[in-house]
């Protein structure tokens, strides 16, 4: 259940503040060109141009069974794909384009059976969706479109409709929303209202919204159709590449938040990259999260074959380690009451159902962990990993033998030896 200090949300927000880890996937033609999902407007290509990543778009080794086995084994409960991103390549078989998978080399819907092995490995559906779109004939050149320097293209193209491309949104969304079961959320990207940008009069941000809660009742909505200031235009926020350094709030209120994070910075494959993050980053990211009361989106981008690139796959394979042992510091958790202390290098996570704290050690220390004002207030303590005790001394103010004044203290007995986990977790049952 939302906490009652938690802005509330339209959908269904109780999954969502369970599962807490979910994979987000950006998936289309850039994957390709393998130099970012933004390669298009970028490098200024038109419509001809990036023809060439339609027509030899063929992933023969796609096999989503993988994919989702994948995820679920790094421990995410969710996934979140791009049904179709900026480019406007859609991965399902739409009745109103002909820019599809489809009609690529490859030939067959992508995205149906992607949700389909992903909801028979019991994750929660998301789709991204992209109002966004620099291939529709009717979308008008703006400050962000591919062809915006393009000053003859501009003129040619000066009579194009918005209200004949928000048609062709709605029309995809509506397919979206009633072709593939149970949607549990939707993550629609992005507005950038002002002069030459985009809004909710571009988009019809409001029907969008309503049509979007009517198919899909329950359904979370993410915050980009820029309807902020209505009650029922968002669910969750959206923080994106940041660190998120507190609970995410709104006009002073705690608010449902999701962060997505790429492995290295770009959202689609990108092959030459090498800004990936390590394992024990990525986790520690997630700790964090969960720390602030949020969740965490990470993105794969898979190989124009259909692969999550070997990069990838020893990231998820060393969260899931991890998240093996310590999945219940993380899962159902959320921000500590401040009552409880932070103790140096440390993170704290707290399950409220089970009324268990949790303490991820980012700097082991020697032999104990002080927690001041903890006295008389935890019944056992545990490594989380081996569930093996760590016997716990109650000390009131004291003078130790050195003659210094000492703050009481509950003090954890730890092993001198780090054990052999990425982020080590102490488990406390609290009184
Ligand atoms: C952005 C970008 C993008 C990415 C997304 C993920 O706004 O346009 O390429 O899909 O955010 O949050």
């Amino acid at each position: 259940m939302l906490p009652a200090n938690i802005r509330p949300a339209t959908g269904d927000a109780d999954w969502f503040i369970h599962d807490r880890f979910g994979l987000f996937i950006h998936w289309g033609l850039y994957a390709l060109p393998a130099r970012h999902e933004w390669v298009k407007n970028r490098e200024r290509l038109s419509d001809e141009a990036y023809q060439k990543y339609f027509d030899h778009f063929d992933p023969d080794l796609y096999d989503p069974v993988a994919w989702a086995r994948a995820a679920k084994a790094a421990g995410m409960k969710y996934f979140v794909i791009t049904t179709k991103h900026h480019e406007g390549f859609c991965l399902w078989d739409s009745a109103h384009t002909d820019y599809k998978a489809t009609n690529t080399p490859y030939g067959r819907d992508l995205l149906r059976p992607m949700v389909e092995a992903f909801r028979a490995e019991g994750l929660k559906i998301g789709f991204y969706h992209s109002v966004i779109d620099w291939h529709h004939p009717e979308f008008p050149v703006d400050m962000r479109h591919p062809m915006r320097d393009n000053s003859e293209y501009r003129e040619a193209t000066k009579g194009r409709d918005v209200q004949k491309y928000a048609d062709y949104l709605h029309a995809q969304v509506r397919e979206l929303l009633t072709g593939f079961g149970k949607i549990d959320m939707i993550f629609y990207d992005f507005s950038y209202p002002g002069a030459d940008g985009k809004g909710r009069d571009d988009w019809r941000s409001e029907e969008l919204i309503a049509m979007t809660r009517e198919l899909q009742p329950g359904i979370l909505v993410n915050d980009r159709l820029d309807l902020m200031d209505k009650a029922d235009g968002w669910d969750y926020r959206t923080p994106e590449q940041v660190v998120v350094q507190d609970w995410v709030r709104v006009n002073g209120q705690p608010v449902l938040w999701e962060t997505c994070q790429t492995f290295s910075g770009s959202w689609g494959y990108h092959r030459d990259e090498s800004s990936w993050k390590s394992v024990d980053q990525l986790i520690r990211m997630l700790i964090d999260t969960v720390s602030n009361g949020g969740n965490l989106l990470l993105n794969v981008g898979p190989t124009a074959r259909g692969e999550f690139d070997d990069r990838a796959l020893e990231r998820l394979r060393g969260m899931g380690e991890w998240m093996r042992r310590h999945g219940r510091s993380i899962y159902s958790c959320t921000q500590a009451p401040k009552e409880f202390p932070v103790p140096d290098n440390c993170r704290l996570t707290y399950n409220p159902a089970t009324h268990r704290l949790y303490i991820h050690i980012y700097a082991w220390p020697y032999r104990e962990l002080h927690l001041p004002g903890m006295v008389g207030k935890v019944a056992y303590a545990q490594l989380l990993n081996d569930a093996s005790e760590l016997p716990m001394i109650e000390r009131e103010e004291w003078q130790d033998r050195f003659e210094d004044k000492q703050q009481g203290a509950l003090i954890l007995q730890l092993p001198v030896q780090q054990p052999d986990v990425t982020v080590p977790v102490v488990e406390l049952f609290l009184k």
